[in-house]
C-alpha cells in the first residue's frame, strides 16, 4: 500500500513558518486566456488550505502546456539558464482563478527561479500563497537539469508533490528538486489518487473489470498487458475495438484500424483466454461515412459494417452486453470513451456506460484519462463514479504498472 510520507505524516507545528514548495499540475484547458475547466486547480485546494492552517508559506509551481514545442528562441538568463516566454501559456490567469476559489489573495511572480522569485518568497507571510510562472518556460525543466532543480528549491524547507498528473515526468520540478530537500512528501491529492488506484489494482474487490476505449490501441497496449494479470473482465469499446474486430477476421469497413497492431491484438486476445480473463467486444456498431453530426448513420451488427462506412459508437446491444458484464463488478476502472462523444449522434454508448455505472453502488468505480473525464463532465455524469482521476498520461502509466518518478522520489514512510 502507499508507502510514501504525506504532509499528514508531518507534525503540523513543524510546518509553521516553513517555506513549502508544492508542485501542482495546473495544466488546465484554456481558450483565449480563459480557463475552461478548473478541476485540477480545485483538487489542490485541500493541500493548500491544510498548509495555510499550519501557517506555512506556500510556493506553488506548475507547468502549462508544452512551451518547448512552441518556442522560437530561448534567451540566456543572468543565472545561465535558457528561458522563453509565451503569453498564452502564462499561469497568471490561473493565479486569478485560484484566488477566486480560495477567496483570498494569491501572489504571482512572473518568473520561476532567481532573485525576483527569492524576493517574493522572502516577503511571504505565514499562510500566504505564491504561484510561480510556468516552469516549462525554462528549457532546463524538461531536461531535468540539476542546477535548475537546485535553484527551484533554494531556501525551501519542505517539498510537496501534489501533481499526480505530472508524476510520470522525470523533470526538474517533478523529480530532481525533491532530492535536494530533506523533507519531500505527498500532498492530499497525490495521496488520494494513489490510494484509489492501489485499492483497485493491488487488492481489487472482484470481479475486477476494465472498460477501455478511445481511438487507438497503440496508446493502451501496456495497460492491456498489465491489466490482463489483474482483471477478470475487459470491455473494449471506442475506436480501438475495430482493430480487435479486424483481428478476429471481420470486415470493419472504413473504421479506424491500426493494421500494424492486428497481430498484437490477436496475441492479447489469446493471452486473455489463457489467463481466464473474459474479453467483451462490440456486437453492434453505429456507423457513418463521415465524422459529422449531420452524417447519415446506420446501425449494424459487428459483422455487417458497410465497406464505405466507419464505426463511430457502440450500438445498444453492446451497451446492454457491457451492462450485464458490469452489474456484478466489485471494482471498475474506466479509460476511454465508447464512441465519438464530442458529436451528439455518437454519444449514446458512452452515456449508457455512465448510466450503468450509476446503477452499481457496490463497486469501486474509477475513471481516468482526459477524454473519458471530459465525456463524463459533458454528460453531467460525474456522480456515477467514486473517483475521477486528474491524470491522463500518469493514469495510464500507473495502470500499466509503471513506477512514477515523481512518487518514487518522495520520502518513504
Ligand atoms: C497532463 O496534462 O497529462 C500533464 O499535465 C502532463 O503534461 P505533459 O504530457 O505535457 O507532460
Amino acid at each position: 500500500m502507499f508507502n510514501k510520507k504525506s504532509i499528514r505524516d508531518l507534525n503540523p507545528e513543524s510546518i509553521k513558518g516553513k517555506k513549502v514548495f508544492v508542485r501542482v499540475d495546473y495544466n488546465v484547458p484554456m481558450e483565449n486566456g480563459v480557463i475552461i475547466n478548473d478541476k485540477r486547480i480545485q483538487e489542490t485546494l485541500p493541500t493548500i488550505k491544510y498548509l495555510q492552517d499550519c501557517g506555512a508559506k506556500i510556493i506553488l509551481c506548475s507547468h502549462l502546456g508544452r512551451p518547448q514545442k512552441k518556442c522560437k528562441e530561448f534567451k540566456k538568463t543572468s543565472l545561465g539558464f535558457y528561458r522563453c516566454y509565451i503569453e498564452s501559456l502564462s499561469l497568471a490567469p490561473v493565479a486569478r482563478r485560484l484566488a477566486h476559489l480560495l477567496k483570498e489573495e494569491v501572489k504571482f511572480v512572473d518568473d520561476t527561479v532567481g532573485p525576483k522569485v527569492e524576493n517574493a518568497i522572502d516577503t511571504l507571510k505565514d499562510g500566504e500563497v505564491l504561484l510561480l510562472e510556468n516552469v516549462r518556460f525554462y528549457k532546463e525543466e524538461t531536461e531535468c537539469n540539476e542546477k535548475f532543480a537546485k535553484a527551484l528549491v533554494k531556501n525551501i524547507d519542505i517539498y510537496v508533490n501534489d501533481a499526480f498528473a505530472t508524476s510520470h515526468r522525470k523533470h526538474a520540478s517533478t523529480y530532481l528538486a525533491a532530492k535536494f530537500v530533506d523533507i519531500a512528501v505527498a500532498g492530499h491529492l497525490l495521496e488520494k489518487e494513489i490510494k484509489y488506484l492501489e485499492k483497485a489494482l493491488k487488492k481489487p474487490a472482484r470481479p475486477m473489470v476494465l472498460i477501455i476505449g478511445g481511438a487507438k490501441v497503440s496508446g493502451k497496449l501496456e495497460v492491456l498487458e498489465n491489466i490482463l494479470n489483474i482483471a477478470d473482465k475487459i470491455l473494449i469499446g471506442g475506436g480501438m475495438a475495430y482493430t480487435f474486430l479486424k483481428a478476429l477476421g471481420y470486415n470493419v469497413g472504413k473504421s479506424l484500424v491500426e493494421e500494424e497492431l492486428i497481430d498484437t491484438a490477436k496475441k492479447i486476445l489469446k493471452e486473455a483466454e489463457e489467463k481466464n480473463v473474459k474479453v467483451y467486444l462490440p456486437v453492434d456498431s453505429l456507423n457513418a461515412s463521415e465524422f459529422s453530426n449531420s452524417a447519415q448513420t446506420k446501425l449494424t451488427t459487428y459483422k455487417e459494417i458497410p465497406d464505405n462506412m466507419m464505426g463511430l459508437d457502440i450500438g445498444p446491444a453492446t451497451a446492454e452486453l457491457f451492462k450485464v458484464a458490469l452489474l456484478d463488478a466489485g471494482t471498475i476502472l474506466w479509460n476511454g470513451p465508447m464512441g465519438v462523444f464530442e458529436l451528439d449522434k455518437f454519444r449514446q454508448g458512452t452515456l449508457k456506460i455512465a448510466q450503468t455505472l450509476a446503477q452499481i453502488p457496490q463497486a469501486l468505480k474509477i475513471v481516468g484519462g482526459g477524454d473519458s473525464v471530459a465525456a463524463l463532465e459533458l454528460l453531467n455524469m460525474e456522480n456515477a463514479v467514486d473517483h475521477i482521476s486528474t491524470g491522463g498520461g500518469a493514469f495510464l502509466e500507473f495502470l500499466a504498472g509503471k513506477e512514477l518518478p515523481g512518487i518514487s522520489v518522495l520520502n518513504d514512510k
